[in-house]
């Protein structure tokens, strides 16, 4: 079908259809966002019903859990990024597995791999695979970061079948079509995030017509990346519906369809 690159990301009336979308990733403790109890207002105004707020070491964690605390709309993951692989031991791990067992901690992220940070890759392997133990062990799904390493952690994923029972995502993925498949075929989630909305973006955008829908989580990685219109802007929650029209464009669809399907695909991963 014949996709039109060019027109406006985002219709005007969208506030006023009765959707229910989910952030499925953002970091609203980070500085760059000024004023969490508004930008948590403007999500929910904006029909982003719920997000979860992912951690990238043990502080941040544990401020995603309180945030979840304190919004009903927040949910928290609890995980430490590849830059901070080396803090990853036993009692780290242990302290993460604490802080999980609060009721709204819904997932395991952001973990994973990404080689521009100088930490040496096998550590960086070793901190994601006890990670995605942990997760296994507290019966939670992974969320995973892999950029410029998205074939190490597929790969990795392989050889550790038995771990992947509780499903996981590639977070803001924007790797090629053919791994895309392969992480199809374990039984895992691609999320889309603001990227998808670049005109710059093609081979992300080609890439995401062929993952079925099914497959397809939103996300904003917000306060980074703001999606179109909204690009250099200080990336929210509320700008989901952005990214979810654009991807309605890609996939020749309706946006009710993209909603129903993704907020479908969010809750059955991560149960809530
Ligand atoms: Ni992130």
């Amino acid at each position: 079908p014949k996709r039109d690159w060019s027109s406006d990301v985002c219709s005007s009336d969208l506030k006023k259809e009765k959707f229910m979308f989910i952030d499925t990733h953002c970091h609203l403790y980070d500085k760059k966002i000024e004023n969490i109890a508004e930008v948590v207002k403007r999500a929910e105004e904006n029909n982003v019903k719920k997000m979860i707020v992912a951690g990238i070491d043990l502080s941040s964690s544990q401020e995603a859990v309180n945030l979840a605390k304190q919004y009903s709309s927040v949910f928290a993951n609890v995980g430490i990024y590849p830059e901070s692989a080396l803090d990853v031991d036993e009692k780290l791990l242990n302290n993460l597995y604490d802080l999980a067992q609060y009721e709204k901690v819904v997932g395991i992220g952001e973990i994973g791999l990404d080689y521009n940070y100088e930490v040496d890759r096998k550590i960086q392997q070793n901190a994601l695979l006890k990670q995605i133990e942990l997760a296994f062990s507290l019966k939670k799904p992974f969320v995973l970061h892999g950029r410029d390493a998205y074939g190490d952690a597929v790969n990795l994923l392989k050889q550790n079948k038995n771990l992947l029972a509780y499903g996981g995502t590639f977070h803001c993925y924007t790797g090629s079509r053919e791994l895309a498949k392969e992480i199809i075929k374990l039984d895992l989630h691609i999320s889309v995030g603001g990227v998808s909305t670049f005109s710059n973006a093609k081979n992300v955008q080609e890439m995401i017509c062929y993952v079925p829908t099914e497959n397809i989580l939103l996300e904003t990685d917000a306060p980074y990346l703001a999606p179109t219109p909204m690009r250099g802007k200080v990336n929210e929650p509320s700008f989901i519906p952005y990214i979810a029209q654009n991807l309605a464009r890609l996939k020749c669809c309706e946006i009710s369809e993209i909603e129903e399907k993704t907020t479908k695909n969010a809750e059955k991963l991560f149960k809530f």
